[in-house]
């Protein structure tokens, strides 16, 4: 049986009050659109329909190849944007699943039971309830006398006995595709000038077809985004989520509400996260590190048993037991080996530090290579940009540079050479050498 998913996705959403269409706000940092795309392929293997209209083409630059576009050129309602599917469908699919785009934490596994519950029925269509106190303008459910699916009465045309009903139109169906289509060539014109897609329900009903509902039991799924407030109450239902998977992974959350992480994170066992921390974008985190508090991490890979206190890290690379903070800030290109250590007041970028390199205080170091069991000395400058270029420092293994080194680049200190306090360091100092003073000036050989 082939069953595509069509997304509704070209409504313009105006009580967001913002110039970004409505289903390109993020939740947990991926667009709304990306949420409904990514429960829609739990369903199934055939790439979605999405519906775009208003803000057409940012949704297509986020979503890409994932998903075949139609445009519904004039918004006439939820009925006629999936009218616009027709086309591309039509003979090409014996089940229709259409979900919103404005519901981001509605998950695979409902869509999954809306599908299986549609194959058992002898009717046309199944759709998605909801039991609450709060209608929140979403359509009620109307029930006949034995039970069965009536109809769907929108807020605006409901009367006041329609309106206290607490049972509630999700937004989500799998129909029989066939008779989907005839079906929406019916569909009457609403006293607000649009095809409703929730007319569908009655016309079943009169042509006696058995409409079959689901009722969603977790609450959270159905939370509609349409306003700001709205928003909000997302992020905080996919954050807790997202906690609770990691915390049931095996990763310590202190304070799980305080604690951002986003949808591509992964961490590794026996982690812990401090509050007040951030972790976005493509990051990875490796097993038994202790991760803030204060602390904002984004697209870094990080490796096992890494201390990162009170800092912010991006594009950077740490391998294993690399301790950090508080207050260092990794930049990108930063790539720290094995058992770094980096104090507080620190900056790195596109610099590579070996093997046990220490820059304990104050430094700033870019485009740099340092040797392994380098020590970096407090007030520590890489001088990389005359103003024009950026230039490159090399430093060897085991050096030692003094406190309120200046670096200018291009440079090359040597193996085992050490650098005097305040040394200002413009022509390259060979191994084993120490050099002083302001320009520096090599002075002896050591050893
Ligand atoms: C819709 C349902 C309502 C349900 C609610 C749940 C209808 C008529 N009403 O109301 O019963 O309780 O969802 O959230 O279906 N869209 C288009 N083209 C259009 C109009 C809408 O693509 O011409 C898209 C929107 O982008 C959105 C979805 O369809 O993703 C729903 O539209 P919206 O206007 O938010 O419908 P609701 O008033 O929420
Ligand atoms: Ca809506």
């Amino acid at each position: 049986m082939k069953i595509t998913s069509i997304i509704l996705a070209a409504g313009q959403g105006t009580r967001m009050k913002s110039d970004l269409p409505k289903v390109l706000h993020p939740v947990c940092g991926k667009p709304m659109v990306w949420h409904a795309l990514q429960a829609a392929r739990v369903v199934s293997e055939e790439v979605p329909v999405m519906i775009i209209g208003h803000g057409a083409d940012g949704v297509r630059d986020v979503i890409g190849s994932a998903a075949r576009f139609v445009v519904q050129a004039e918004r006439l309602g939820t009925g006629h944007a999936v009218q616009q599917a027709e086309s591309t469908l039509k003979g090409d699919a014996d089940l229709v699943l259409v979900s919103q785009s404005d519901m981001p934490l509605l998950t695979g596994d409902t869509l999954s039971k809306l599908v299986e519950t549609q194959k058992a029925n002898s009717g046309p269509m199944t759709m998605l309830t909801i039991i609450a106190d709060d209608p929140r303008g979403f359509g009620r459910i109307v029930r006949a006398d034995d039970g069965s699916v009536k109809a769907i009465v929108e807020e605006a045309d409901a009367t006041d006995a329609e309106k206290a009903i607490k049972e509630l139109n999700v937004g989500a169906y799998c129909f029989d595709a066939d008779w989907l289509w005839g079906a929406l060539a019916e569909v009457p014109l609403s006293a607000k000038g649009e095809y409703y897609l929730t007319d569908t329900v009655a016309l079943a009903v009169e042509a006696g077809l058995r409409v079959e509902a689901i009722t969603l039991e977790n609450a959270v799924e159905a939370i509609g985004v349409n306003n700001r407030i709205h928003l909000a109450e997302a992020e905080a239902g996919m954050r807790s989520r997202v906690n609770r998977g990691h915390m049931l992974k095996g990763i310590t959350l202190i304070d799980p509400a305080s604690t951002y992480i986003g949808m591509d994170v992964e961490i590794g066992q026996d982690t812990v996260i401090q509050p007040n921390t951030f972790l976005r974008g493509e990051t990875k985190i490796g097993e038994g590190c202790e991760i803030g508090p204060n602390t904002i991490i984004i697209d870094c890979e990080i490796g096992d048993r890494c201390e990162i206190l009170s800092s912010v890290l991006e594009k950077a690379i740490l391998e294993d037991n690399v301790d950090m903070g508080p207050f260092a800030r990794l930049r990108k290109g930063a790539y720290l080996s094995k058992g770094v250590h980096m104090g507080n007041f620190g900056e790195v970028k596109d610099s590579h530090l070996g093997k046990g390199v220490k820059v304990g205080h104050f430094s700033y170091i870019g485009n740099a290579t340092i040797g392994a069991e380098t020590n970096i000395g407090a007030g520590t400058i890489t001088c990389n940009y005359d103003g024009e270029n950026k230039h490159h420092t090399k430093i060897g293994e085991d050096v030692f540079i003094g406190s309120d080194t200046m670096l200018v680049a291009p440079l090359e200190i040597g193996d085992r050479a050490r650098t005097g306090a305040g040394a200002v360091v413009t022509k390259n100092v060979k191994e084993d050498t120490l050099a002083v003073g302001m320009p520096a000036r090599s002075i002896k050989k050591l050893k």
